[in-house]
C-alpha cells in the first residue's frame, strides 16, 4: 500500500486556515484590514473572552453586493488584485484573497454588508459551510461577527492562552494600526468593558495624544524627511531622554505596522550618540515608499516586509532623525567622555557609601535603611575558593585569578545574576522592603499596558509596587521596591510592564525579577572599585552555576591553567 495519500480538502483548508489564523488578533488584524481597505471612517471591534467566543467588526466601507459578499468567501478572491504585475505595487492591505475564507474555515461567521441604500445581505456560515443567505436592511458598511473560533480545530484551541492575553495582543496592535490611521475612529470593547474610543483625527500627534496622552508628546520630537521619492516622519525621542527598554518603536512601511530590522537599526544607531547610556529611542516611524520598491509579500501574517533597496532605507531613516535633531537645535551630544571622567573622581574620593540591601558595595542609595556599620571591606577582603581580582579592563571586564586560571568577567552580566538570585530570595522567603514615594509618580497608560498591569496586579505587588488609578489613563506609582532610587523607579516599573506584557504566567516572575536585576546590576562603561570587584567576584562564584545570566548572556570566560602553562613552554606544577 502506498505511504502517501493526499489529504481530504476538509483537512487541507484547515491547515491552509491555520497559516492565516493562529489566534483571535489573526482575526482581528484581518477584518480590521479589510475596513481599512474598504475606505472605513470608523471601526468598531467588539471582542467577548479575548476574542476566543467573539470578535465583531463593524465598519461603515463600501460594502459588498450580495454576488461578492458569496464570492469573498472562495479561496483566493479578491478585489484588490487583478493581475500578476499588480503584485509587485500592492497599496492595499490586504491582496491574496484568503482571509475570510480561513476565517470562515474555522469559525461561525456572519457577515452583513450593504453597499448604501436600504439593500443588504447577510451571509452564514459555519467551518466552511454556507448556512444561511438572507436579505436584511441595514446602512453602507459591513459587520463581520466571527464566533467559537477554532471550535472544529481542538489542536488549535489548546494553543491559545488567557482571555487577557488573548485580548492584549488585539489591543496591542489596535493601538498601533490606530496609530497608522488617524483619520479612521477607533472603538474597542471587551464584554461590557470599553477599553477605548478614539473619534477620527487630523494629525498623528492627536491620536498620539488620544492614545497615550500629552506626557509622550511632551517629550517627542516631529521629523520628517524626504528623498528620492521617499518620506520618512513621524515622532521619536527628543534626546537625550529616552527610555530603558525598546518597547516604544514602531515601525510603519506605507501605513502598514511592521517589524523592520533596517528601520529598527537605523533608528537605534542614530540615537545611540545622543541619549544616555542603556537609554533607547521611542518612535512612531513612517515611511512611505514607493509601492514597488516594497515586497508585502513575505511574511504569512504580513508582519514584515523586504526592500529592495534596504540601504537607502536605512539612509532616509538615519538622515529623518539627525535632521530632526539639527531642527531642534538646542539639543547637545552627550558627552561620555566627560561623564566618565566626573564618575571616576566620584569614586575615588567616595568615602563607603550605605550599604546595598544585602551589604552590596554597589552602593545604590537607598533613603529608607539606615546604614549598616560593617565596612565593606568586610566582604571584598576574602574572595572565597581564593579569587583574586587582578583588575578592571575596559571599564568592562572584571579579571581575576585562582589556583585554577584567569577569568575576565563581564561586570554587567555577573552583577545581573547575583542580584537576580538575591531577588529571588527575597521573593520566596520574605516580602519585598518598599518604600513610599513622596510624592506620587504619576504616569499615563497605553490600553494595552493598562491590561498587563491588570493583568499582573498581585505579581507587582508582591514585588514592591503598588500601583493606584489615579482617573483615566493616568496611573500613580505609590510604593516601590527600596532598592530602587527615586528618580528611576517609575521607568524601571514601565519597563517591567512592557517586558512582562508577552510572558507566559509561569515565567513571569522569573521574567520581573531578571528585568529588575538587569536594570539594577551596575552598567558595561561604569568604573569600579577594588572593594567593588571583590564583592562581585565573592559572590559570583559563591553561586552553584556561573556561566550565563539570567538573560542567557554568558558572564564569564576562562583561561585554565594548564592553558596557559602549555601555551607558554612550562611545566604545570
Ligand atoms: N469589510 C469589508 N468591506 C468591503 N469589502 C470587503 C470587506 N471585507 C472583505 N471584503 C471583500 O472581500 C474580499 C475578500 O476579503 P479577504 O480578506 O478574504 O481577502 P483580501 O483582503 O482581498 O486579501 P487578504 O487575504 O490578503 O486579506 C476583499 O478583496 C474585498 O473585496
Ligand atoms: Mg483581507
Amino acid at each position: 500500500m502506498p505511504k502517501i495519500a493526499l489529504l481530504s480538502p476538509d483537512i487541507s483548508r484547515k491547515i491552509a486556515a491555520g497559516e492565516v489564523i493562529e489566534r483571535p488578533f489573526s482575526v482581528v488584524k484581518e477584518l480590521v484590514e479589510n475596513s481599512l481597505d474598504a475606505g472605513a471612517a470608523s471601526i468598531r471591534v467588539e471582542l467577548a473572552a479575548g476574542g476566543k467566543s467573539l470578535v465583531r467588526v463593524q465598519d461603515d466601507g463600501c460594502g459588498m453586493s450580495r454576488e461578492d459578499a458569496l464570492l469573498a468567501f472562495e479561496r483566493h478572491a479578491t478585489s484588490k488584485i487583478h493581475e500578476e504585475a499588480d503584485l509587485e505595487r500592492i497599496s492595499t492591505m490586504g491582496f491574496r484573497g484568503e482571509a475570510l475564507a480561513s476565517i470562515a474555515a474555522v469559525s461561525r461567521l456572519t457577515l452583513r454588508t450593504s453597499e448604501g441604500g436600504e439593500k443588504a445581505v447577510e451571509v452564514e456560515r459555519q467551518g466552511d459551510r454556507l448556512v444561511a443567505v438572507r436579505d436584511v436592511g441595514l446602512a453602507r458598511g459591513t459587520t463581520v461577527e466571527v464566533r467559537d473560533l477554532f471550535f472544529n480545530l481542538p489542536a488549535r484551541l489548546k494553543f491559545l492562552k488567557s482571555d487577557t492575553s488573548e485580548l492584549s495582543q488585539s489591543t496591542k496592535w489596535l493601538t498601533s494600526i490606530a496609530c497608522g490611521y488617524f483619520e479612521v475612529a477607533f472603538f474597542l470593547s471587551h464584554g461590557p468593558r470599553l477599553l477605548f474610543n478614539w473619534p477620527r483625527v487630523k494629525t498623528l500627534k492627536e491620536r498620539l495624544y488620544q492614545v497615550y496622552g500629552k506626557d509622550l508628546i511632551d517629550r517627542l520630537m516631529d521629523m520628517d524627511y524626504a528623498e528620492a521619492g521617499s518620506r520618512a516622519y513621524g515622532l521619536a525621542s527628543r534626546p537625550p531622554i529616552g527610555r530603558a527598554d525598546k518597547s516604544q518603536q514602531f515601525f510603519y512601511v506605507n501605513r502598514r505596522p511592521v517589524k523592520d530590522r533596517i528601520m529598527q537599526a537605523a533608528l537605534n544607531q542614530a540615537f545611540r550618540p545622543l541619549l544616555e547610556k542603556n537609554q533607547y529611542a521611542e518612535a512612531f516611524l513612517f515611511l512611505t515608499h514607493p509601492f514597488g520598491e516594497v515586497d508585502v509579500n513575505v511574511h504569512p501574517a504580513k508582519a514584515e516586509v523586504r526592500f529592495l533597496d534596504s540601504q537607502a532605507v536605512f539612509r532616509i531613516v538615519l538622515r529623518s532623525i539627525e535632521n530632526a535633531v539639527l531642527h531642534e537645535g538646542t539639543i547637545k551630544r552627550i558627552p561620555f567622555i566627560a561623564r566618565q571622567g566626573e564618575e571616576r573622581v566620584q569614586t575615588l574620593v567616595e568615602e563607603p557609601r550605605p550599604p546595598h540591601l544585602f551589604g552590596d558595595p554597589y552602593a545604590r542609595p537607598t533613603t529608607a535603611r539606615p546604614p549598616r556599620t560593617e565596612s565593606p571591606m568586610e566582604f571584598g577582603a576574602s574572595p572565597g575558593g581564593g579569587f583574586k581580582v587582578l583588575g578592571q579592563y575596559l571599564d568592562m571586564y572584571i579579571v581575576a585569578a585562582s589556583e585554577e586560571g584567569i577569568f575576565v568577567i563581564d561586570q554587567h552580566n555577573a552583577h545581573e545574576k547575583v542580584l537576580f538570585e538575591k531577588y529571588k530570595e527575597i521573593g520566596q522567603e520574605r516580602s519585598w522592603p518598599r518604600k513610599l514615594a513622596l510624592i506620587p509618580l504619576l504616569f499615563d497608560l497605553s490600553p494595552s499596558e493598562v491590561l498587563s498591569l491588570d493583568e499582573n496586579k498581585e505579581l507587582f505587588a508582591a514585588s514592591g509596587f503598588r500601583v493606584e488609578e489615579a482617573g483615566g489613563r493616568t496611573y500613580a506609582l505609590k510604593e516601590y521596591p527600596d532598592i530602587l532610587r527615586d528618580e528611576e523607579a517609575q521607568q524601571i516599573f514601565l519597563s517591567l510592564l512592557a517586558e512582562i506584557k508577552d510572558e507566559q504566567l509561569g515565567g513571569r516572575q522569573d521574567k520581573l525579577l531578571a528585568t529588575l536585576a538587569c536594570q539594577t546590576a551596575v552598567k558595561a562603561g561604569e568604573p569600579l572599585s577594588r572593594v567593588q570587584m571583590e564583592y562581585l567576584v565573592d559572590e559570583l562564584f559563591k553561586l552553584p552555576q556561573q556561566a550565563l545570566c539570567p538573560h542567557g548572556r554568558p558572564v564569564l570566560l576562562k583561561m585554565e591553567r594548564g592553558q596557559i602553562d602549555r601555551g607558554l613552554r612550562r611545566q604545570s606544577n
